[in-house]
């Protein structure tokens, strides 16, 4: 007889049903995996093994068989332990035969017999409502299943034992709740940011429209300092958003309790960081930085000291809003549709900008040029918005005017994004909810300059040789301008304020 038991395979943040087929016929006593598992999957047979005996539950001395179809995809992970447990135990009559069926199962065990939580619960409690099924997940993982629907049915024990006393109804399981993470309190402020009105309104722009920010500056500038105070502007995550980023961080193992939060996601990885970290992939297919940061923002501070080659595979993530990953015999897509911030120093000495200081090796402007050609001009041609951060003067440090709060800017930027989501909605793109996410051909429609806007922006595109990109990503920034105004075109004032914030080659903004 065989035992069918549903479970599912991940591919980027989907789960793809399989199916583990368990036999157990008389010959040499035997137990084995086949159905291209890696290790984590060869290995799965020690665990199911104690743990079946912790539990009270010896393996007949039989031939056992677990085939996990379709055999010819990949299977990694750790998740395939429950089910094939729960395949043996049917097979042998531990739990009734029937009890299994309408459920997809996950879950992995340890020798105990205790159910440990696994990553992706919530992209495979979503897979298992779309066929109909009810879910079998670790307890640790069930608060975040509960999130797929509201009448998908939940079991999540906490061991092997508890679910025998389910399917015997000696103790029922309760659904787990869906659980939200309080709101953070204590994050930072614009309010301690004394001075720095320009990169203040940049920020305010770049929250605004989704726009990718290149700050530029000498060392205590305040340029973390303004980059960790981005979350506190940013609207929270709509709900549709909101799942979208919770699978990713699922898939990733990182939803802290099973807990999700409608906080945008903000990932500042170190410059040490390797490519497998910040685009994905590696040894077991898993999101990176990049997917991380999915409907929120991606710092990357001292931008400079990261591998250039790390840098140039954020290239294609920043066009597209996702990530494909090749892998041995097949590829996975995640998403990671991201805004770019990244902060950096105008040379390695640090002070080329200010005045007065001179370069003891080499003149100030071969040093800034040294430093800056780590970056690749395509990758600079990627952000909308390149400034100066100068050092903040004695008097904003000593006697400081009064800086507005976060929670003001906030409000401008919750309402230039209404307009900017009614706006993509009426023209049919429900998933564009930024001037940023736009694609090319609907920008050139809602910000198409009036009048002599036009005749500017030809001007400038040829004295600054504006590429198709940065064409664009101007005429996008304008748009975000014109939505902070409350203005329904594109006018003058909006275009030339976007063109000052073009990058050069070296980094800097074009009309610094
Ligand atoms: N504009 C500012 N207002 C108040 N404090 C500042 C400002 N700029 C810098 N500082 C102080 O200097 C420290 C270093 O700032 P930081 O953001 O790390 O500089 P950068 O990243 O530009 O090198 C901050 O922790 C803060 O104490
Ligand atoms: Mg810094």
């Amino acid at each position: 007889m065989v035992v069918r038991v549903a479970t599912v395979a991940f591919e980027g943040i989907e789960a793809k049903p399989v199916d583990v087929q368990v036999q157990i016929s008389s010959g040499n006593v035997f137990f084995g995996v086949v159905g291209l598992g890696d290790k984590a999957v060869a290995e799965s047979r020690e665990r199911v093994r104690a743990a079946l005996t912790a539990s009270g539950l010896a393996l007949p001395a039989r031939r056992i068989v677990v085939n996990l179809a379709p055999a010819d995809m990949p299977k990694e992970g750790s998740h395939y332990d429950l089910p094939i447990a729960l395949g043996v135990m049917a097979a042998i009559g531990a739990i009734p035969a029937d009890a299994l069926a309408g459920f997809t199962v996950l879950g992995e065990l340890a020798l105990d017999g205790a159910i440990a939580a696994v990553a992706g619960a919530l992209p495979a409690a979503v897979a298992a409502n779309a066929r109909g099924h009810g879910l079998i997940c670790p307890a640790a993982s069930g608060s975040e299943a509960a999130w797929a629907s509201s009448d998908i049915e939940i079991l999540a024990p906490a061991s092997l034992i508890q679910l025998v006393n389910h399917f015997s109804g000696a103790q029922v399981l309760s659904r787990p709740r869906p659980a939200m993470r309080a709101p953070a309190s204590g994050v930072p402020d614009l309010r301690d940011i004394k001075g720095q009105e320009g990169a203040r309104r940049a920020l305010e722009i770049a929250a605004a429209g989704g726009h990718n920010l290149l700050m530029n500056g000498p060392p205590g500038a305040g340029k973390s300092m303004l980059a960790q105070r981005l979350p506190s502007i940013l609207p929270p995550l709509s709900p549709r958003e909101l799942l979208e980023v919770s699978m990713v961080h699922s898939v990733a193992g990182a939803l802290a309790g099973g807990e999700l939060t409608d906080r945008r996601p903000f990932r500042a990885p170190h410059h040490s960081a390797s490519m497998a970290a910040l685009v994905g992939g590696g040894v077991s297919a898993r999101p990176g930085e990049v997917s991380l940061a999915h409907h929120g923002v991606l710092f990357l501070d001292e931008l400079p000291e990261f591998h250039p080659q790390a840098l140039d595979g954020l290239r294609q993530p920043i066009e597209t809003g996702e990530v494909a990953i090749a892998r041995a015999n097949h590829r996975v897509v995640y998403p990671a549709r991201f805004q770019l911030v990244a902060a950096m120093n105008p040379c390695r000495c640090g002070h080329a900008t200010e005045p007065g200081y001179a370069c003891k090796r080499q003149p100030n402007a071969r040093c800034m040029a040294q430093y800056a050609a780590r970056l690749s001009g395509p990758l600079l041609d990627r952000f909308d918005l390149a400034i100066e951060v100068g050092a903040v003067t004695a008097a904003d440090l000593i006697a400081p005017a009064p800086s507005e709060e976060s929670a003001a800017v906030a409000e401008r930027v919750a309402a230039a994004r209404a307009r900017q989501r009614k706006r993509y909605d009426a023209l049919g793109l429900p998933g564009v909810s930024t001037n940023a996410a736009a694609p090319a051909s609907a920008v050139e429609e809602v910000a198409r300059p009036a009048g002599d806007g036009l005749r500017l922006l030809r001007e400038a595109a040829e004295r600054m040789r504006l590429s198709a990109r940065g064409y664009h990503r101007t005429l996008k920034l304008a748009r975000t301008l014109a939505d902070l105004d409350g203005a329904e075109a594109v006018a003058r004032v909006h275009l030339a304020e976007a063109l000052s914030y073009r990058p050069r080659e070296d980094g800097a903004a074009a009309a610094a």
